[in-house]
């Protein structure tokens, strides 16, 4: 397993590439499996999440072409999805378990084939994670489902049928999930306290594109028009403002300054606010964000995570590392998954000062040093944190189970070296 080897202390300064957004990806090729034509995806990041999603995609019979392409100065990729048959309409427990996002097979299967059996997604390390909102959903939608195995079996006469849904909470999945199985469905469907996340507004505008008919996006109630048949369509995946954000805080905790290429402020407005009251400059430029925090004396602040537009949970870690080095105590509360204080534990090897209470809030204060340690972390954003706290950190951090990083961060070490740092992955066969 590779490692990433940090030694802490140099100020980043320069410019950082932000890639396709993740999780506005991962939906949008499942939602190929809507059409019998060819969709393309631009703009794609090169992640092992998008590679997992690829091969389930295939297993179902989907034919893959990829080329590289440089799109707005930025290497990615480009792919082009087209499912003429279903070779299969089974996503295996290997699959699901490597990534839990396989679960958006669910509402394209579905509307167009009736059936699919998904292997049912267990917890993982930030919270149980139940899917009951997108399985009421689609049987108020008229589908059966059956549990069994731990397979959801699901499937359907004819077609779904449009309904009034009303989720109690806004969740993303269950929003992008029910959307793809709506856009084919028999009448008007539509979603009350819909999930807002640009990702959603994402498969919503590719959606459309194709022939969908979806209506109300960016707000709570989407409502979904059913049409007998989507085409094919070509579609650039918005950026990832979760990467951007994540590279702020390293501009920001090594009080450098480094320009966001391609990143969207009007998408980080909330985290954009708390860095500006915390007493980094950000300017906001059509193409980019530059964050400039030379000089600055931070003042910690306290946040709370919440639903789009609010605090996004995904940045939540690397929020609360920043605040180790912001002046006076910082609360961070966290109320969308149950377990996402995973990183504390490390960050206190490494000479945080942090309280955790419960499950839901931590009161970080500022220390004056931290120091670098062999640290590990249980999930993609998390360790993201341990990485900035290496960053500043005395001496060497070892971060481990850099797999998580990989399935969410693209040259994750190539960009962090770009812009000043010194960070390499280490090969165990190099080290042998
Ligand atoms: C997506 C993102 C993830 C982000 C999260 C919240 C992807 C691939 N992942 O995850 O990075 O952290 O949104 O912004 O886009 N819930 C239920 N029942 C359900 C569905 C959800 O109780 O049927 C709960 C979850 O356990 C969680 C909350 O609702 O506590 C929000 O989850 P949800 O918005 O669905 O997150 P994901 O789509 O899994």
């Amino acid at each position: 397993m590779d490692r990433l080897k940090i030694k802490g202390g140099k100020q980043l300064n320069g410019q950082i590439y932000i890639s396709g957004a993740k999780n506005a990806a991962l939906p949008l090729i499942c939602a190929s499996l809507l059409t019998d034509e060819v969709v393309t995806l631009t703009n794609m990041p090169l992640l092992s999440d998008i590679i997992s999603m690829n091969a389930l995609l295939e297993q179902l019979g989907t034919k893959i072409e990829s080329r590289d392409e440089i799109i707005d100065g930025n290497a990615c990729k480009n792919y082009t999805y087209l499912t003429k048959e279903f070779s299969s309409l089974v996503a295996p427990y290997d699959y699901v378990r490597k990534m839990r996002a396989s679960y958006y097979a669910l509402g394209p299967l579905l509307a167009r084939k009736g059936y699919i059996e998904l292997s049912l997604p267990g917890g993982c390390a930030i919270g149980a994670r139940p899917m009951d909102i997108h399985l009421s959903a689609l049987e108020q939608m008229g589908a059966n489902i059956e549990i069994k195995n731990g397979y959801v079996i699901a499937s359907v006469d004819k077609r779904l049928k449009g309904t009034h849904l009303v989720f109690n909470i806004a969740s993303v999945g269950a929003t992008c999930n029910v959307m793809m199985a709506a856009v084919l469905a028999d009448g008007i469907t539509i979603i009350e306290n819909a999930a807002r996340e640009p990702e959603i507004g994402d498969l919503a505008a590719m959606l459309n594109d194709m022939g969908a008919k979806i209506s109300g996006i960016g707000t709570s109630v989407l409502r979904i028009e059913g049409v007998e048949k989507l085409h094919g369509t070509i579609h650039k995946v918005i950026p990832d403002r979760i990467e951007a954000g994540s590279y702020a805080v390293a501009a920001a905790i090594t009080r450098g300054k480094i320009e966001l290429i391609n990143a969207q402020a009007e998408t980080l407005q909330t985290p954009i606010k708390i860095l500006r009251q915390a007493g980094v400059k950000i300017e906001e430029k059509p193409q980019s964000i530059v964050v400039d925090a030379r000089g600055c004396k931070l003042v910690g602040q306290d946040l709370m995570t919440d639903y789009y537009p609010g605090f996004p949970t995904d940045l939540q870690a690397q929020f609360l590392t920043l605040m180790l080095t912001a002046e006076g105590a910082s609360m961070i509360t966290e109320t969308i998954f149950e377990n996402r204080f995973m990183h504390v534990p490390e960050l206190l090897r490494m000479g945080a000062n942090i309280n955790v209470h419960g499950h839901a809030s931590a009161i970080v204060r500022s220390v004056d040093k931290l120091y670098g340690a062999p640290v590990m972390a249980t999930d993609l954003r998390a360790s993201f944190a341990l990485v900035l706290a290496g960053l500043i950190a005395e001496g060497e951090t070892i971060v481990n189970r850099i797999y998580h990083l990989d399935r969410g961060y693209e040259k994750l070490e190539q960009k962090l070296r770009s812009v000043g740092a010194d960070i390499e992955r280490i090969n165990n066969k190099e080290e042998e």
